[in-house]
């Protein structure tokens, strides 16, 4: 008797625990896409701009906010952690129009070689793109001449954005470094 009791109540309890489950998950329901817009096809951009990060001195735009008590020893810096908010221009010249300011941590990840870890937003300030962002997620191995970082979301213009973006270093003049950014998305 008690064999067969035990199965059955077993069942009872887990078709409650379903039951349970579900309700707790209204909070979450399929909607179309033509709800929020999305159902026009998708946009490729490509953006392009001048990274501007100034590691000193009077328009000092990237501190060091931590480190490793073996980083000034490390021939990578490995364990420093950076805050930038570098101004993005239209030229590479920093007089140029700024168009949004990349902010965000670059922090150095690699023991063999200068790698960042780049996490960071491009809020972008221009236009019909002011208050949209792009967000960047990726490596960046300095020395390489093109270096590739995933964009793994956006908001405003740029919600559902996905791509990628190349950096190249333009110049380096003094504490500052101009690099190149050029960036390709899918968004609405
Ligand atoms: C700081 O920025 C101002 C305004 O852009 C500029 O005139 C000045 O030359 C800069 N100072 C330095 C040390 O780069
Ligand atoms: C961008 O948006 C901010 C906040 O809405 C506003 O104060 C600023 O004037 C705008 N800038 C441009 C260039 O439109």
């Amino acid at each position: 008797m008690a064999k067969i009791f035990f199965p059955k109540f077993l069942l009872l309890s887990l078709t409650t625990f379903i039951f349970i489950t579900t309700k707790t998950h209204s909070f979450i329901k399929p909607i179309s896409p033509t709800n929020l817009g999305l159902h026009k096809p998708q946009k490729l951009s490509h953006l392009r701009f001048f990274f501007h990060d100034i590691i000193g001195g009077k328009n000092q735009t990237a501190v060091r906010v931590a480190a490793s008590p073996t980083t000034e020893k490390s021939p990578t810096g490995f364990g420093a952690v950076v805050m930038m908010d570098d101004p993005l221009t239209e030229e590479p010249e920093s007089d140029s129009k700024i168009v949004g300011r990349a902010q965000g941590i670059y922090a150095s990840a690699s023991q063999t070689e200068v790698g960042f870890l780049m996490v960071l937003n491009f809020a972008f300030t221009t236009g019909k793109y002011n208050g949209s962002v792009l967000s960047v997620l990726g490596r960046n191995k300095v020395d390489s001449a093109v270096r590739e970082m995933p964009i793994v979301g956006g908001s405003g213009l740029f919600r559902f954005a996905s791509g990628y973006a190349q950096a190249s270093t333009h110049s380096i003049i003094g504490l500052e470094a101009i690099v190149e950014y050029n960036v390709y998305v899918f968004h609405y």
